[in-house]
């Protein structure tokens, strides 16, 4: 039993508009058909949706959606949650159809972080296309990308993943003043069953709107600079400028979201043999560039 990858992410917003135009314009995402609840489905392969947007009362990230094989697999993974005294909700019919998948399960992390199990995710065979010509996104078996949440608990959280099934890549401890003594900001980084180098991360600090990043990986550098344009051109708050992370290598710049998280958008990011990978350990977060641009003050 283990998780397969990252299916999907779920977002709540008060502005579709907003998102529709940051995802499809900027970001190069295909608009798939309405959702019954509603939800602006987005595209990147030839899954119905990797990220849905349901119109709300807030703006938040809702939850992170983890694939297993099949009904067995699940099933193991309720199972061994439910023994280690989480609690685990069956979700509805109309759940699972507004995800596209045969069966579901609703649970939080140690630290409130929501989370979706569920298997038999359909598929949507019309071709996937970028409405700004993006060449296509590294996703299918590897999942939609990764997911980087709030763990300040972050012993509780790791211990959490592992229990379904998730293990180590990498962690990262990073020094937040000049002073050595002054506690570091942890990160670890987990891999599912996939060769993807990471599917989730867990950063040891809160973050008000319930996600530090999602990412989504393009098939090719131009693809990053023609988006990181687009989202200039376009006026969106560009977080991070072009770098290249230590760890998995993914050359990437980073973007606020409608949503207040940001969005990573990356190239050509480490994919590890799991069968000789030892799990390493780091001290920066960059071989060069990210470089960090605080986010705008909200709109009164
Ligand atoms: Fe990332």
């Amino acid at each position: 039993m283990t998780v397969r990858s990252l299916g999907y992410v779920v977002v709540e917003t008060t502005d579709i508009a907003a998102w529709r135009r940051f995802a499809t314009d900027l970001i190069g995402l295909m608009e798939g058909p309405t959702g019954p609840d509603g939800s602006l489905r987005l595209r990147v392969d030839e899954r119905p949706f990797r990220i849905a947007v349901v119109p709300g009362k807030s703006n938040r990230f809702v939850s992170c959606g983890w694939e297993f094989r099949d009904a067995v697999e699940l099933a193991e993974a309720v199972a061994t949650l439910k023994k280690a005294g989480v609690d685990v909700r069956p979700g509805t019919e109309a759940e699972a159809a507004n995800r596209v998948v045969d069966q579901l399960f609703h649970c939080s992390d140690p630290c409130g972080n929501a989370l979706e199990l569920f298997h038999g995710r359909c598929y949507d065979y019309t071709p996937f296309a970028s409405p700004r010509g993006v060449s296509g996104f590294v996703a299918g078996s590897l999942g939609m990308g990764h997911a980087v949440l709030p763990a300040p608990q972050l012993q509780a959280a790791r211990a959490f993943y592992q229990r379904l099934g998730f293990a180590d890549t990498d962690e990262m401890w990073l020094a937040m003043t000049p002073n050595p003594a002054d506690p570091k900001l942890g990160l670890h980084f987990m891999h599912a069953a996939n060769p993807r180098h990471h599917s989730l991360a867990l950063m040891g600090a809160p973050v008000p709107s319930g996600c530090v990043h999602i990412m989504l990986e393009a098939r090719s550098l131009d693809d990053v600079g023609y988006a990181l344009d687009r989202c200039i051109a376009g006026g969106a708050h560009i977080s991070s400028s072009l770098g290249k992370h230590s760890n998995d290598f993914m050359v990437s710049f980073y973007v606020q979201t409608p949503g207040g998280f940001d969005l990573e958008f990356g190239w050509d990011g480490l994919q590890p043999d799991w069968n000789t990978w030892v799990p390493t350990h780091s001290l920066i977060s960059d071989l060069w560039g990210h470089r960090w641009s605080p986010p705008p003050p909200p709109k009164s």
